[in-house]
C-alpha cells in the first residue's frame, strides 16, 4: 500500500542538496521561477499544502490565518528570525511555526567582522575610490582609519550570534568588549569570553567606538535604537546592523549620519528590503551590503535541511526540533 507524502510548498529556491532532499521525502513543490509569492500566492499555497517552506520574503501576516481552515500545519521557515510571521495567529489557527537556529551563528559574525573592518577601516570607502578611478596614489595620511585591537565593541543582544562576535572581537582583534541584552550571562561566561557587561543600553552606548546590533525583532526592539539613543553614542562611533533594519528608527539614524553625530554605519538588513535610503547610499562612511549575513554555501544548506528535519519530525508525529513558541 502506498503512503501519500506530505505536500510541501517550497517559497523560494533552495541549494541544490536541500531541494533534492526535500523531493526523496515529500511531495515537494519548488518555486522555479524564485519570484517571492505575495499574498494572493500565500493564501494559494495555504489553501493546498500541508506544509509551507517560507522565509522572510514571504509577508504571512495574521489576516492570512484568521478563520482558516486550509490543510496546511506547518511554516519551516527557513532562517533564525520570525518577525514576517504572524506566530501567535498562525498557532491559533493550529500551525506550528519552526525556524533554524544555531547554523547561522559563525557566518553572520563574520559578516558582522567584516563590516567592522570595512566601517573603521575605511575598506568600503576605499574600494570604492579605487572603481571609480579615484585613487592617486599612497599617502602617509590617505584613507585613515582606526587600529581595531584600540577600540571599544559594544554587543546589543547577547544570544548566540552576539556572543559568536564578542569571541572573534575579543580573541581575535584584541577589541575590548562590552556586552548588554535582557539576560545577563553567567558571570564565568563573560569571563571565558573576555567580555564585561553594560549596567544599560545607555551606557553601553556611551562607552563603544562601534556599536553591533544582534536582537531578534520583537515588539520590543522595534525602534529601540531611537533619536535619544543615537545621542548617547559618540561622535567618532560606528553603528553595525546585521539583525534587522526596523531595529534602529532609519529617519534618526539618517540624520544622525548626515549632521556628523555619528561616525558611520555597516548595514546589512534594511526597513523595507530591497529598498534602501538614498540618502544613505551617498554617505561616504556607510558601508551597505546586500542581507549577506547567511550567503556560504554551507550555511544556506544547513540551513535549508534543518528545515526539512523539522518538517520530517513534524510529519512523523513528532515534536520538532526548533519549534517557535
Ligand atoms: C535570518 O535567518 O533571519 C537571516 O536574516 C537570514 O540571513
Amino acid at each position: 500500500m502506498t503512503q501519500t507524502r506530505p505536500r510541501i510548498l517550497v517559497t523560494r529556491r533552495l541549494p541544490p542538496l536541500v531541494e533534492e532532499t526535500l523531493q526523496r521525502h515529500f511531495d515537494a513543490t519548488l518555486n522555479l521561477a524564485d519570484q517571492p509569492l505575495g499574498e494572493a500566492g500565500l493564501r494559494e499555497a495555504l489553501a493546498t499544502c500541508d506544509g509551507l517552506l517560507c522565509t522572510l520574503t514571504d509577508e504571512l501576516h495574521a489576516g492570512l490565518f484568521e478563520g482558516y481552515a486550509g490543510p496546511c500545519r506547518i511554516l519551516a521557515n527557513f532562517g533564525v528570525g520570525v518577525n514576517h510571521i504572524a506566530v501567535e495567529a498562525a498557532r491559533r489557527a493550529g500551525l506550528e511555526v519552526t525556524n533554524t537556529p544555531g547554523v547561522l551563528t559563525e557566518c553572520t559574525a563574520d559578516l558582522t567582522m567584516a563590516l567592522i573592518l570595512m566601517t573603521v577601516r575605511r575598506i568600503g570607502e576605499g574600494e570604492r575610490l579605487l572603481r571609480e578611478g579615484r585613487w592617486t596614489g599612497w599617502a602617509p595620511t590617505g584613507l585613515l582609519g582606526h587600529r581595531l585591537s584600540d577600540r571599544t565593541l559594544g554587543i546589543v543582544g547577547f544570544g548566540r550570534i552576539g556572543q559568536a562576535v564578542a569571541r572573534r572581537a575579543a580573541a581575535g582583534f584584541g577589541m575590548r568588549v562590552v556586552g548588554w541584552g535582557p539576560r545577563r550571562p553567567a558571570a564565568e561566561s563573560l569571563e571565558r569570553l573576555g567580555v564585561a557587561w553594560a549596567g544599560s543600553l545607555e551606557e553601553l552606548l556611551g562607552e563603544a567606538d562601534v556599536v553591533s546590533l544582534h536582537c531578534p525583532l520583537t515588539s520590543e526592539t522595534r525602534g529601540l535604537i531611537n533619536r535619544e539613543r543615537l545621542g548617547r553614542m559618540r561622535a567618532d562611533a560606528v553603528l553595525v546592523n546585521t539583525a534587522r533594519g526596523e531595529i534602529v528608527e532609519a529617519a534618526a539614524l539618517i540624520a544622525a549620519l548626515q549632521s556628523g553625530e555619528l561616525a558611520g554605519a555597516g548595514l546589512d538588513v534594511y526597513w523595507d528590503e530591497p529598498e534602501v535610503p538614498a540618502e544613505l547610499v551617498q554617505l561616504p562612511g556607510v558601508v551597505l551590503l546586500p542581507h549577506l549575513g547567511s550567503a556560504t554555501v554551507e550555511t544556506r544548506t544547513d540551513m535549508g535541511l534543518r528545515a526539512v528535519k523539522n518538517l520530517r519530525a513534524f510529519f512523523r508525529g513528532e515534536v520538532p526540533p526548533d519549534p517557535v513558541r
